[in-house]
C-alpha cells in the first residue's frame, strides 16, 4: 500500500470505516484465523527511572506509592497463568537498569522457566537495558520483548520526554533486540499531543520498515498528575476521536503488515467498555489479561481510568472467555500463538 492509501484508511469515516473493520477481519482470518491468545500480563513494579511527561508512574509523581511484588507473588502470578494455559506471560515494570533489579529479574526468569519445563511463554517488558542485560535474560528463558517507540517521529518524542531520554537509544534498543534474536514487538500511543494523521501513517510504515513481529499500541489517556494533564481542554470530545483512531490504526496495520501480531490493549477499553472486543473485530489477535495482584493495581495507573482494578484474575479470565465467545472467536488455551511474522523470518 501507499501512504496515501493508508492515509485514507485513517480518514474513513462511517460506512468507509465499517468496511475497513471488516477487510481488515478477513486479512486476519486469513494470515493469523480467528484464535486469540492470551498473554498474562504481571505489573511487577512501578518504580521507574524515567520521567515520561504522560505517564501516571514517571519518577516525579509523588503520589503514586512505589511497590515490587516479592518473588514468590511474582511466581506465583506466572504459575497461575501456566496452569490456567495460558500460553505466555509478561513482566512489566518501571525501567531500571540497576544490578539489584536486574539479577532480580533473571532469577525469576529462570525460575519460572523451571517451573513450567520452558513451556510457558515468557514476554519482557522492561524498558531500555544494556545489550549484555538483554542477552542474560535471553539466555534465562525470555523470548519476546516489548518496547514501544512511543511515537516514530524523533521531534514528538523530544516534546514528551526530557532532555536526557533518548529516541535514538530506544531505535537502538529494538535492534539489539532483534540481533540478540527476541521475538520483537513494539508500538506507539495514538492521539498524543502534537500528533497528526501523517505521524500516524508514518508509524505504520515504522512498523513494516523495521520487520516488526508484535504490534502494541493503544490511545494516549490523559493522566492527572502528569505534565500533559490539561494539553487538552475538551477532552471529553477527543475520547471519542481518539478511540475511533485507535481501531483504525489496529485495522490499518493488518491490513498493511498482514501476518503479525496485534495486541487489543486494555486503553481500548478504559475509553469503551467493549473497546477490546471491537480492538479484536478490528483486525487485533492479542489480549493481556491482567494478572498482577489487586493490591497493587491502583498504583500502577499509567492513565486515569484504567479498568479492572477490583477483577481479580479469575474474575477476569471467566469475564474474557465470556467476552470472546460473545463475539465468535477462539481462545488459542495452552498455545503460544507466535507470530507467523516471525516464524516465517526464521
Ligand atoms: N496513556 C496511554 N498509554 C500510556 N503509556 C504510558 N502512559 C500512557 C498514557 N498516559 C503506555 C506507553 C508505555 C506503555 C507501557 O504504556 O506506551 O510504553
Ligand atoms: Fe477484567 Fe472483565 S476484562 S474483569
Amino acid at each position: 500500500m501507499t501512504r496515501e492509501e493508508v492515509l485514507k484508511l485513517l480518514n474513513s469515516n462511517n460506512s468507509e470505516t465499517e468496511s475497513l473493520f471488516n477487510s481488515a477481519y478477513e486479512t486476519k482470518l486469513k494470515y493469523v484465523g480467528n484464535k486469540v491468545y492470551f498473554r498474562g500480563i504481571i505489573e511487577l513494579s512501578n518504580i521507574c527511572q524515567k520521567d515520561c511527561y504522560y505517564c501516571g508512574i514517571r519518577k516525579s509523581n509523588l503520589k503514586a506509592a512505589r511497590y515490587i511484588m516479592s518473588e514468590e507473588e511474582i511466581i506465583d502470578s506466572a504459575m497461575w497463568a501456566y496452569d490456567s494455559k495460558y500460553g505466555s506471560i509478561v513482566l512489566q515494570a518501571g525501567e531500571r537498569e540497576d544490578r539489584h533489579f536486574v539479577d532480580f529479574i533473571e532469577k525469576i526468569i529462570k525460575e519460572i522457566h523451571r517451573l513450567s519445563s520452558g513451556k510457558l511463554g515468557i514476554t519482557l517488558s522492561l524498558g531500555e537495558q544494556k545489550f549484555d542485560i538483554y542477552e542474560r535474560w535471553f539466555r534465562a528463558g525470555a523470548h519476546r520483548y516489548l518496547i514501544r517507540i512511543e511515537t516514530s517521529s524523533k521531534s514528538i518524542y523530544e516534546k514528551l520526554h526530557p532532555a536526557d531520554h533518548s529516541f535514538e537509544r530506544r531505535l537502538q534498543c529494538l535492534q539489539i533486540l532483534k540481533d540478540i534474536g527476541y521475538q520483537v514487538g513494539t508500538g506507539v500511543m495514538i492521539g498524543l499531543p502534537y500528533q497528526t494523521i501523517n505521524d500516524l501513517v508514518d508509524d505504520l510504515f515504522f512498523f513494516q520498515e523495521n520487520n516488526i513481529d508484535m504490534i502494541g499500541m493503544g490511545p494516549y489517556l490523559v493522566s492527572s498528575d502528569t505534565p500533559l494533564q490539561s494539553y487538552y481542554n475538551n477532552y471529553s470530545d477527543k475520547k471519542n476521536e481518539i478511540y475511533l483512531l485507535g481501531l483504525k490504526m489496529i485495522a490499518a496495520a493488518r491490513i498493511l503488515l498482514k501476518d503479525v501480531n496485534i495486541a487489543s490493549t486494555t486503553a481500548l477499553q478504559a475509553l469503551k467498555p467493549f473497546g477490546r472486543e471491537m480492538g479484536l473485530k478490528a483486525g487485533a489477535n492479542i489480549i493481556m489479561p491482567n494478572l498482577t495482584p489487586i493490591k497493587y493495581r491502583e498504583d500502577y495507573q499509567l492513565y486515569d481510568e484504567k479498568p479492572c482494578l477490583d477483577e481479580d484474575r479469575e474474575l477476569c479470565k471467566d469475564c474474557l472467555d465470556n467476552r470472546i465467545l460473545g463475539i465468535d472467536e477462539e481462545i488459542g488455551y495452552g498455545e503460544w500463538g507466535d507470530s507467523p511474522h516471525f516464524l516465517q523470518k526464521k
